[in-house]
């Protein structure tokens, strides 16, 4: 039991890496609060069912993270719910495949929407949270190899990401003297929601486990297993890093 007690917010945790952590953690002893989007009854039932599975200490929340009011909505909801929280995993994210020349304003929008502004939201409320409870916190963002390497067709998505790294590595001098520490978890490709176009084209498929120096595709329980690392009393000492679950595509990487 890592986590003993601790409060964690998990957002984008109806499916995928999300659900992968909030399961996790729940086995290790938290007390997880599920986040879904609205209007996906698909997602809400998910949620739901999984919270049903951790059993009493745990609740799903639903916030459109893009949102600012309904994340501020949210995170009191949690504090309200178990007096408190511990940590904060910013892992709800989109992704469009489009050519940048293509690319509209409302893709654009929408993809930094729920990938930074909802980071800096979920971050900065919980953060806030945090101080005022005192006592210190997990900050979590699960980014993307593609916080760092180039994917064509995916400007959008590489710009929210890259991003992302830098407020994590600022957050993570701005909120050290509170106790609180910020790491990035980068993964790269894990058999997940986001990548069913690919899971489903034996060619695509093929070219993409291709790049892999480890022949596979990664697993949200091998994402979540540092989540858990990062959230726990081990990982004191570590802040402002980013740690890549990818199967080593990151050291060669050509870009299918
Ligand atoms: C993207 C996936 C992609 C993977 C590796 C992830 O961040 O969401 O679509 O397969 O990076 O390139």
């Amino acid at each position: 039991m890592r986590l003993k007690d601790k409060v964690a917010l998990v957002t984008g945790a109806s499916s995928g890496i999300g659900a992968g952590i909030a399961a996790r953690f729940a086995a290790e002893g938290a007390r997880v609060a599920v986040n879904f989007r609205p209007g996906s009854p698909k997602d809400r039932d998910a949620a739901e069912a999984a919270v049903a599975g951790f059993g009493a200490n745990a609740i799903a929340v639903e916030a459109d993270v893009s949102k600012h009011d309904q994340v501020e909505a949210m995170v009191a909801r949690v504090v309200e719910a178990f007096g408190r929280i511990d940590i904060a995993v910013n892992n709800a994210g989109i992704e469009i495949n489009k050519p940048f020349l293509e690319t509209t304003d409302e893709e654009w929008n929408r993809v930094l929407g729920v990938n930074l502004q909802g980071g800096f939201y979920v971050s900065q409320a919980a953060a806030r949270a945090m101080v005022k409870q005192g006592g210190g916190g997990r900050l979590i963002f699960i980014s993307s190899v593609h916080e760092d390497i180039p994917f064509p067709n995916y400007t959008s998505y590489c710009a929210s990401k890259g991003a992302i790294r830098m407020m994590m590595r600022n957050l993570c001098i701005e909120l050290a003297p509170h106790g609180i520490t910020a790491n990035n978890i980068a993964p790269g490709a894990i058999a997940t929601p986001i990548n069913q176009t690919v899971l489903d084209n034996p060619i695509a498929f093929k070219n993409a486990v291709s790049e892999i120096p480890l022949g596979r595709f990664g697993k949200p329980e091998e994402v979540a297993s540092v989540a858990v690392f990062l959230a726990s009393d081990e990982a004191s000492y570590v802040t402002g890093s980013t740690y890549y679950v990818d199967g080593g595509l990151t050291q060669q990487v050509t870009m299918y």
